[in-house]
């Protein structure tokens, strides 16, 4: 099966409410996918899903050419699947530089003896050096997006998924994102969910758009831009 993750007919019931719905998604390796939608779409479930910190109602999950469908989320970090969250996950009483310690010697990390030196780096290369020993919680919002990326590289994902990084930074901010995804090596798979679509546009090379926990639209940002269907399921809706 080609693809690093192969998503097949992946569905999540909360009640009565289908929050995704039969939904299938093929990211390849080092590919940039956008995962675009209006809110309530049904995008952190899929993330969530993906990751394995929620289980579907239905359907399979592929990664790597393993089912990992019932599988632990440690052990799916384990294999190269990364995350951010929505809303910023980090320990505000550690350091910048401690917090990448602590994701990267997980039981799923590679930092080992000597991961110092590779947490620095990861911290340059988020736009932190100047901020590896200030505490977390001291970080504004901006920079512990900035350091959740690096927490996430520590596990040397191969397939990232980031759930709207760009979500309550400044304008400046944005751009510096936009650079640091760039920048990112080809050796990992980027999902990205996001709503500021500038910075899907610029950045991806496959869009998928969910509507009401459905897959509405697969395409190239040019297809995306033009589709009837993507403006349908944004129709009355601010993007
Ligand atoms: N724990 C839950 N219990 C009940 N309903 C939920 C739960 N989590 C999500 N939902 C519902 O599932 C649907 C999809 O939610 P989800 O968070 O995946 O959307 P989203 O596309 O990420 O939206 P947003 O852009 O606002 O983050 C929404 O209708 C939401 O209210
Ligand atoms: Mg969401």
């Amino acid at each position: 099966m080609s693809g690093l993750l192969v998503v097949e007919g992946l569905g999540r019931r909360y009640g009565d409410l289908a929050a995704l719905d039969g939904v299938g998604l093929r990211v390849e390796a080092g590919a940039r996918h956008a995962l675009i939608g209006p809110n309530g779409a049904g995008k952190s479930t899929l993330l969530n899903l993906v990751a394995g910190s929620l289980r579907p109602s239905a359907g399979r999950i592929h990664f790597a050419g393993r089912d990992v469908t019932g599988m632990a989320p440690a052990r799916r970090a384990r294999l190269g699947i990364g995350r951010t969250h929505q809303h910023p996950a980090v320990w505000s009483s550690l350091s910048a530089l401690d917090n990448v310690l602590v994701a990267g010697r997980r039981p799923w990390g590679r930092l080992r003896a000597g991961g110092r030196a590779r947490a620095l780096e990861l911290l340059a290369s988020v736009g932190l050096d100047a901020a590896t020993g200030t505490l977390a919680g001291s970080l504004s919002h901006g920079q512990r997006r900035q350091l959740e990326l690096a927490m996430a590289l520590a596990g040397e994902p191969r397939l990232l998924l980031l759930d709207e990084p760009a979500a309550g930074l400044a304008p400046p901010e944005v751009e510096l994102l936009a650079g640091l995804l760039a920048a990112l090596p080809d050796t990992v798979a980027v999902l990205l969910v996001e709503h500021h679509l500038d910075l899907v546009y610029g950045f991806a090379d496959q869009v998928t758009v969910l509507h009401s926990g459905k897959h509405v639209h697969t395409g190239t940002v040019p297809e995306t831009r033009s589709s009837p269907e993507v403006a349908a399921a944004y129709a009355g809706v601010a993007p």
